[in-house]
């Protein structure tokens, strides 16, 4: 492939482009590695996600976001990132990337790649020259590098802890510590040197004139330090991860990197867009990375963290509408990622848990904003909690964080009835996909019209085609305990309903019209409609 096939008109040309189209926007969560496999070694690369571009765009989402493909020892499965203009190889090329994204154009959809910014790999050009040079070099100071604490500089200089469990700090052999917020192979960045800036600024411009449509940040809340580094002064600060103000996440003056960067998003054409993968101690700290001129969307983990209970789900997406809505920006919604436990899972697992995960895929289609799908969740699959002990490799689960995030990163199955079900040409995949996951896989589904894959299917192509659904407002109706229920409004009339029982009884929904989708078997009847448990419907309302 080369630079001509950029040729290809992309969407945010054509007549639909309406600007803003981030507002109402489904984004599909593409994870690289376990998406679909070219070459047949068992990882997945960007052929395997070209040569699935049809599904995707049959899905009916409107954009991918790639998780990180740049050259990396993959110590955090490529949110190392040892080159930001490159391709690794396990991945494949440049110019696959090229031509990823200008067939996703072709078919109609953006492509939104991750950029990580808090920290490089420690096998990053700057970071093997830092630790080359001397304490106090410039090649040093593009790094967080400090003397410790105690006799002989023995201590770590202050009490932070990396998110992977542990110090955040390093020493290296000549007694200097270096900050690492993540694993030791994470060095963080200073974003005190202007160098770091500049270098930004260039690896941005270099995705965007290949002709990306936008970026997720990563941990967008990191990146500024508070002064003189002070302690936190508690342990276990993961738990205050997200809940509290720690001097080295959600610091003020990070946004002043976000108004940069989106300066420079606005001098392209077609509404280049930047979600802000942060984690703020409340919903308006969270708004902050959305106001006019910083970033598009911030990632909405409070309603991915909500329980399956009405009250607190309706306290979650209220509290949401209004803080997006003081800054301007759209709401977003989640419900799973590569980082945490899939929803079915979450949900409570089998039955429950899908039917709940049903439930959820309408609600949070119906919501007023923009929303993430994560590969695989159209599929309905679980949380894979029992891959073999040898198979586990998640750098959180290794430096003792948690159980690991690999059970939510089981590559997809796409069709036949054993493992590796499409997902490659190698019979061995990085993670063994379960053999009972051959009722789940994409073919399976595509034939069944009850499915989660039809339901997804079902839901996003109303939404596309209903005037109510994607950006706007909603109004909550009365209904009993236990259940939501809203109407969405057209501009122009007519509007759509939605209605989620999260009880475990049947009950009676003030549900009036047409039935347009349901996530389980629903009577509607003139006084409403009797919605079985964890069960979800939208009715369309014809204009009076
Ligand atoms: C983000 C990514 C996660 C990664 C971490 C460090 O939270 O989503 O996968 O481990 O950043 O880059």
């Amino acid at each position: 492939m080369t630079h001509d096939t950029l040729a290809v008109p992309a969407p945010r040309d054509g007549a639909e482009s309406s600007a803003r189209w981030w507002r109402d926007a489904v984004i599909y969560q593409v994870y690289v590695r376990s998406f679909a496999d070219s070459d047949g070694d068992g990882v997945g690369d960007l052929p395997g996600v070209r040569s699935r571009l049809p599904y995707l765009a049959a899905l009916g989402v409107d954009a991918l976001w790639l998780t990180p493909f740049y050259v990396s020892p993959m110590a955090d499965f490529g949110y190392d990132v040892a080159d930001y203009r490159d391709v690794d190889p396990l991945f494949g090329t440049l110019d696959d990337a090229r031509a990823l994204v200008a067939d996703a154009h072709g078919h109609g959809l953006r492509v939104i790649v991750d950029v990580v910014p808090n920290h490089t790999s420690d096998r990053h050009a700057w970071f093997r020259a830092a630790l080359a040079a001397e304490p106090g070099s410039p090649e040093r100071a593009r790094y967080v590098f400090r003397d410790g604490r105690g006799p002989d500089g023995a201590e770590p200089p202050n009490d932070w802890e990396s998110v992977f469990g542990g110090p955040a700090w390093t020493r290296v052999p000549d007694g200097q510590w270096y900050l690492h917020l993540f694993a030791a192979e994470q060095p963080d960045l200073d974003w005190e040197n202007p160098e770091v800036h500049a270098e930004f600024e260039g690896i941005l411009k270099f995705w965007l004139d290949l002709g990306v449509d936008g970026f997720r940040i990563d941990v967008a809340h990191g990146m500024a330090k508070a002064p003189g580094l002070p302690d936190v002064g508690h342990p276990n600060q993961v738990e205050m991860l997200g809940t509290a103000v720690l001097p080295y996440f959600d610091q003020d003056p990070v946004h002043d990197i976000h108004r940069a960067w989106r300066r420079l998003l606005d001098t392209y054409d077609g509404e280049r867009v930047a979600v802000a993968e942060a984690w703020a101690p409340t919903p308006e700290r969270l708004a902050a990375y959305t106001r006019p001129d910083e970033l598009h969307q911030a990632f909405n983990f409070h309603y991915l963290s909500a329980p399956w209970d009405a009250a607190e789900m309706r306290a979650v997406v209220d509290e949401s509408l209004r803080t997006a809505a003081a800054v301007g920006a759209p709401a977003t919604w989640v419900l799973s990622n590569h980082d945490v436990k899939r929803h079915v899972t979450r949900y409570g697992g089998g039955e429950t848990g899908l039917a709940r995960a049903r439930a959820a895929a309408l609600l949070t289609l119906a919501l007023p904003g923009s929303a993430y799908v994560y590969q695989g969740e159209e599929l309905g699959l679980p949380e894979v909690l029992d891959l073999p002990e040898e198979f586990l490799q998640d750098p959180q689960r290794l430096r003792g964080e948690g159980q690991g995030r690999d059970g939510c990163r089981v590559p997809l199955p796409w069709a036949g009835d054993e493992p590796p079900f499409g997902f490659g040409t190698g019979a061995a995949t990085w993670l063994p996909i379960p053999p009972a996951w051959r009722s789940l896989t994409v073919a399976a589904q595509e034939a069944d019209p009850d499915s989660m894959l039809a339901l997804y299917r079902d839901a996003l192509r109303v939404r596309r085609e209903h005037p109510a659904l994607g950006d706007g407002r909603l109004r909550w109706l009365d209904g009993p305990d236990d259940t939501l229920a809203f109407v969405r409004d057209a501009p122009g009339g007519g509007a759509v309903g939605c209605a989620v029982n999260m009880s475990g009884r049947t009950l009676r929904v003030p549900a009036r019209g047409t039935p347009l989708l349901a996530s389980g078997p629903v009577q509607i009847g003139d006084e409403g409609a009797d919605l079985p448990p964890n069960t979800a419907l939208w009715w369309e309302i014809e204009e009076r």
